[in-house]
């Protein structure tokens, strides 16, 4: 079977396009809902709801399609509070605030940002989502036999090689490729995370060769060059985030819907200056002075505490200069429109592409 075909009936899907989830200033239901009414697989970021949140968004999603959709978690480490980071930090962002007449950062030593946990895999296993999807790391096997004994299909993120076969020996049941290009926090769990960036175009057939699960493409995908460029890799399907950032339904902010507007390739870089881990979002004076100092850094999600205030003062200010904007290497392809329209345009861009490279090779 072809290996879209193979991800169409794992998933009950008719499009093998994955909006991936995305954690935004409110949640994505009305994009989700519309990605899976559109008969693709819409996500839902779920890592920082508090389990009373996630049943209400799950119910949410539900009386909004009845397509199958994905829920996605964080499986960071809890972090661990070092108190001399927290001067020599203080001491470094201190101008950003002293320059903007803004307080300093409140007591950094804790997060609600809780990794996944019972409570809320017990959610899961009564909600019965059809797909779930894991990022920072790999599911314990016992998470993974409860999800599956109820029929979710499971998926996470790889960034290497290594990581994939990680994923797959654990029973993970989709691999999702992510390559360096990616929007958003890498997902890497058991590689040097900043020195292993390792493009979708060199990552993906070497996880397709390394693995037997589905494995779906992620990192740079914005139109159907991209996603015909990732079935030739043997990709199942594609999972695709910055793009669908422009769509009308996205709840960004008009800040980001502005730099999305006018993005172009050099805008972005990888850095662990806002959360405690490397993110691909939009240059700034801050993740650039943090990216000459190379400081030691609290552990992700802790460096929000330092980040935050600034961040808060970007959006009263309207300011893009103190946003943490993310968004991958293709932002510049994105185009606005809501999520039907993108997914029919990116379904028929890519059976375009496909039959040009048949008469191609024919002329050849
Ligand atoms: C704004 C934004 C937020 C993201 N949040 C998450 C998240 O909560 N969980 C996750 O697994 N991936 C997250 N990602 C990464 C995506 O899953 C995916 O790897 C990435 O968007 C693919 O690259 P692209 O943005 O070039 O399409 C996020 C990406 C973006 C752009």
């Amino acid at each position: 079977m072809p290996p879209a075909d193979i991800l169409r009936t794992l998933l009950s899907i008719e499009i093998p396009i994955i909006q991936a989830p995305m954690i935004l200033q409110a949640p994505l239901v009305p994009l989700a809902a519309a990605v899976s009414n559109a008969g693709g697989m819409g996500s839902l970021g779920c890592a920082e709801m508090p389990v009373e949140e996630l049943q209400q968004r799950i119910s949410e999603l539900r009386s909004a399609t009845p397509k199958p959709f994905n829920l996605n978690f964080f499986l960071h480490q809890e972090p661990r509070y070092d108190p001399d980071l927290d001067l020599e930090i203080r001491n470094l962002i201190q101008p950003f605030y002293n320059k903007n007449g803004l307080d300093a950062p409140r007591d950094a030593s804790s997060t609600d940002l809780e990794t996944f946990n019972d409570d809320k895999l017990a959610i899961l296993v009564e909600e019965r989502p059809s797909m779930v999807s894991f990022h920072f790391g790999c599911p314990r096997r016992p998470v993974l036999d409860a999800l599956h004994a109820v029929g979710i299909v499971t998926a996470a993120t790889a960034t290497t090689v290594r990581e994939a076969i990680a994923l797959q020996e654990a029973g993970v049941m989709i691999v999702v490729a992510q390559g360096w290009e990616a929007g958003g926090h890498r997902g890497s769990f058991a590689s040097n995370f900043e020195d292993t960036g390792i493009g979708t175009l060199a990552l993906v057939p070497q996880i397709v060769d390394a693995v037997d699960v589905p494995v779906i493409a992620a990192g740079g995908i914005g139109d159907g060059r991209a996603i015909a460029a990732s079935r030739a890799l043997g990709a199942s399907g594609v999972w695709m985030g910055t793009a669908f950032l422009s769509c009308l339904e996205a709840p960004i902010t008009a800040l980001h819907r502005k730099a999305l507007s006018s993005a172009g390739d050099e805008d972005t870089h990888l850095s662990r200056a806002f959360s405690g881990r490397p993110c691909r979002a939009r240059q700034t004076p801050y993740s650039q002075h943090m990216a000459r100092t190379r400081p030691r850094l609290q552990d992700f999600p802790l460096m929000y505490n330092y980040s935050g205030p600034l961040k808060s003062f970007g959006i009263d200010t309207d300011n893009l200069d103190f946003q943490f904007l993310l968004y991958g290497q293709a932002a510049a392809l994105n185009r606005e429109m809501t999520a039907a329209q993108l997914i029919e345009k990116l379904t028929s861009e890519t059976a375009t592409v496909i039959a040009q490279m048949g008469a191609w090779d024919r002329a050849v």
